[in-house]
Formats: structure tokens, C-alpha cells, sequence
């Protein structure tokens, strides 16, 4: 259901209390985001954005200056739905470096929050950025940021040291200011115990269907990403099929000359 008026953090929270399912999706630019603005509450500018649309492997090389740029042009196609630009690897390294770049999100940008992903040992840098007024949602579970370091995307909670560990760090950073805690590829169960835990939401990915919202990256969602598809993926349509059909009339069209005809001429 399109929403009407531009959606809050407060509006986010609420969704909890209330019981309401939190809709959230990528976007890297004004073209996309005005497609799924008001239809979904959340629009992440992800640094998924370096495999999805930059054709890398992993997000690692995600810079400032390239998340700013999608930032702004997500945020241009958007007037209801809440935005959230992700931090890239490495620009939230101390607290200084974190309120240093988080700053420009939001004096560059019109993003709404800003998303980082922090274990037990990064609580100290949320709590500085909510300190200064910057909205954070935490990112926490399977972090592609540290893919190179942990030797690749690794499914979390499988043990009951990591559940705990996942647990305690989702309750620390409720209470470090976060306004809500992304779950990425976090075994069903204790995703279910985090949501559980906390008052503030949970948005999965990967996480089983008992976190209060959930997101995909929207290239995934749409089928135009097709090296690989995850498990935790549902594809709503086959959207390089119906581009690459599109695109083949386009060059029959002309190649026998019947693009542009009398009516696209002057
Ligand atoms: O960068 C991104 O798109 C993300 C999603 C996996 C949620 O963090």
C-alpha cells in the first residue's frame, strides 16, 4: 500500500510497537528509488551497490565519495520513504573517522539515517554518532565488509557462543542509540531471539521470517542480478529476461529500419 507523508524514524519504530511488517529495498539511484518510493518504508543506499551495479565480488571497495553520489541521487527520486546510506569499509574505523564521514551524509546528503556494521567492539562508535544526532541502524550477523577478513560470507548463530554473542551485541547497541538493528545472515531461531530482545526493530536479510521488517537488494528481488542467487533470495520477476527481450527488438527494430519511423520523426 503507497504510503502518503515522508516516513520518520519515528514512524520506523512505531512499525515494532504496533506489530506492522517493516518493507525495505535497495537503491543506487533516482531512477530506481522513485520506482519504490512510498511503496516500501526503508530505501538503503547499500554498498551492495559495488557488486550489483559495479560488478565487484565483495562491497570492500566501496568509497565515501561514490556512496555520497548514489546517496543524493537516491535521495532526489524519494519524497515519502525513510533513506538509509551505508557507510563504506573503513570510514567508521575510530569514532573520530565514523563522525567525521557520517557528518557528510547528512550535511551532503538528504539520507535520513546511516547504516554501519559493528559487532561488540564498535558499540562505542554507534553511541558516538547517535551522541551527535545521527540516526544509525547497526548492521550486525553476516557483515560483507569483513568477507576478506573472515574468508567469505559466513551464515552466523550456528553455535551458542555466536547466538549469545549476537544477542548481547544487538542489546548494547539498543542501548548505544541505535534505532533499529539489521540481521543478515543469522540462523532463523536466534534471529527470532535478537527481535525478541530489543525494542527497537529488527530488519532480516537471511534471517527468517520473525524479524520485524526485511530487505533484499533490489537487483536480486527484480532478477536482473543473476551471477548467483543466494538461498534467502525470492525473485518477483525475471527482470534481465524481460530487458534483454526489450533490448533485442531495440536492435531488430533498427537493423530493418523500422526504428525511428514517421512517428518518431520530425
Ligand atoms: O549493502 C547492502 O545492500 C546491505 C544489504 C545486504 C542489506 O547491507
Amino acid at each position: 500500500m503507497q504510503q502518503a507523508k515522508k516516513i520518520t524514524i519515528n514512524d520506523i519504530k512505531e512499525k515494532k510497537a504496533k506489530s506492522e511488517k517493516i518493507v525495505s529495498i535497495t537503491a543506487y539511484d533516482a531512477l530506481m528509488s522513485s520506482i519504490f518510493d512510498g511503496e516500501v518504508d526503508i530505501i538503503l543506499v547499500g554498498d551492495s551497490l559495488k557488486m550489483s551495479f559495479g560488478g565487484d565480488n565483495e562491497t570492500l571497495g566501496a568509497t565515501m565519495e561514490e556512496m555520497l553520489y548514489h546517496t543524493k541521487a537516491v535521495c532526489n527520486g524519494v519524497n515519502i520513504s525513510f533513506v538509509i546510506a551505508d557507510m563504506p569499509f573503513g570510514s567508521y574505523a575510530t569514532k573520530e573517522i565514523a563522525l567525521k564521514n557520517a557528518l557528510r551524509f547528512y550535511k551532503e546528503t538528504r539520507a535520513d539515517a546511516i547504516k554501519v556494521e559493528v559487532g561488540l567492539d564498535k558499540i562505542e562508535i554507534v553511541k558516538a554518532l547517535c551522541n551527535e544526532g545521527i540516526a544509525v541502524m547497526a548492521h550486525i550477523g553476516l557483515m560483507p565488509q569483513y568477507a576478506r577478513f573472515e574468508g567469505g560470507f559466513k551464515i552466523k548463530g550456528k553455535d551458542a557462543t555466536q547466538a549469545e554473542i549476537l544477542i548481547e551485541t544487538a542489546k548494547q547497541l539498543q542501548v548505544a542509540g541505535a534505532f533499529g538493528i539489521l540481521c543478515e545472515g543469522i540462523k532463523t531461531d536466534i534471529a527470532k531471539r535478537i527481535t525478541e530482545s530489543i525494542d527497537i526493530p529488527t530488519i532480516g536479510i537471511g534471517a527468517g521470517k520473525y524479524c520485524d521488517g526485511q530487505i533484499l537488494v533490489w537487483s536480486d528481488a527484480f532478477g536482473f542480478f543473476d551471477r548467483f542467487k543466494p538461498k534467502f533470495v525470492k525473485r518477483y520477476c525475471n527482470g534481465k529476461e524481460m530487458l534483454q527481450y526489450a533490448i533485442r527488438e531495440y536492435a531488430d527494430d533498427i537493423r530493418l529500419g523500422r526504428f525511428p519511423s514517421e512517428k518518431e520523426s520530425y
